[in-house]
């Protein structure tokens, strides 16, 4: 705590509002290597916001996911710094990385079924936590299967193979499987880029109901899915934020940087 009491504007700022950002990300850089990907970024996520980051491939948004939920540090060689903070408190310094990543639900571009039944997929991880109680362990995987707009399709047959579902289908019980931690944020890394556009609705319109219980970024390789749901949006490029704004001024004819108007129109990425 005494760290974090630093002069940073980033810090002082936060004095004059009343509640600390959901994330406050300050100056982070990453490194793989020698190579540094991400470059000295600034932003912050308002609590039950969804912000939307766009940007072309290589741009280091799965990096900027992954060191939000400290699973950067499996990849041997890379290297972060800056502060991510959480609710104010700074990521790095805490002790419990297990309860940071249960905090912070994980949504893959393709989806990892675990080759176990629907029910089993959903009940993995608050069995792992440790919960054995039968009828808590239902409600909860029904409770994430309907968050996931899965239950009616599935309720069935819940002891069938996970992966024996469509790939829609699979997308959205990795999304339900996300949620069965209890997440406060959901971050989703290009969900939609193997489901087909009828299932990419149904999930926009499961996580415009999940907002109000959480914090979502939605990294997307959809710009007009950004403009459907996130009410800010960012656009990263080579690992730099060209702009950052309220989705409505980034999608009108006069972003800030003209960059944003090419990418957002589809002139370039
Ligand atoms: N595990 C890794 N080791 C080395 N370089 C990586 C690794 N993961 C990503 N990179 C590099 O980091 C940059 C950003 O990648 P990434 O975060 O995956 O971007 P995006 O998700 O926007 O496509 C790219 O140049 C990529 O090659
Ligand atoms: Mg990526």
């Amino acid at each position: 705590m005494v760290a974090q009491a630093t002069s940073s504007p980033t810090a002082s700022d936060r004095t004059s509002t009343s509640a600390p950002r959901k994330i406050e990300v300050d100056n982070l850089r990453l490194s793989y290597g020698p190579k540094e990907v991400i470059h000295g970024i600034s932003f912050h996520i308002e609590p039950n916001e969804i912000l939307g980051v766009i940007g072309p491939a290589q741009s280091g948004k799965t990096s900027l996911l992954r060191c939000i939920n400290r699973t950067i540090e499996f990849t041997a060689g890379a290297k972060m710094s800056g502060k991510i903070r959480i609710d104010g408190e700074d990521t790095q310094t805490i002790q419990n990385v297990y309860e940071l990543r249960r905090r912070i639900g994980m949504v893959a571009p393709l989806p990892v079924g675990l080759p176990l039944s629907i029910y089993d997929n959903v009940a993995f991880a608050p069995r792992a936590a440790g919960q054995r109680n039968k009828g808590l362990l239902d409600e909860l995987v029904e409770r994430c299967l309907r968050q996931a707009a899965l239950w009616d399709e599935v309720k069935d047959r819940l002891d069938s193979l996970g992966t024996k579902l469509s790939g829609g289908q699979q997308q959205r019980l990795t999304i339900a499987r996300a949620l069965s931690h209890e997440p406060e944020i959901l971050c989703l890394d290009e969900f939609s880029i193997a489901i087909d556009p009828v299932t990419t609705m149904r999930i926009e319109d499961v996580l415009k109901e999940l907002k109000r219980h959480m914090t979502i970024i939605l990294v997307t390789n959809l710009v007009q899915q950004a403009r459907r749901l996130a009410a800010r949006t960012m656009f990263l490029w080579n690992g730099e934020i060209v702009e950052i704004d309220r989705t409505e001024v980034m999608f009108s004819d006069q972003p800030k940087d003209r960059r944003t108007y090419d990418y957002v129109n589809g002139i370039f990425g």
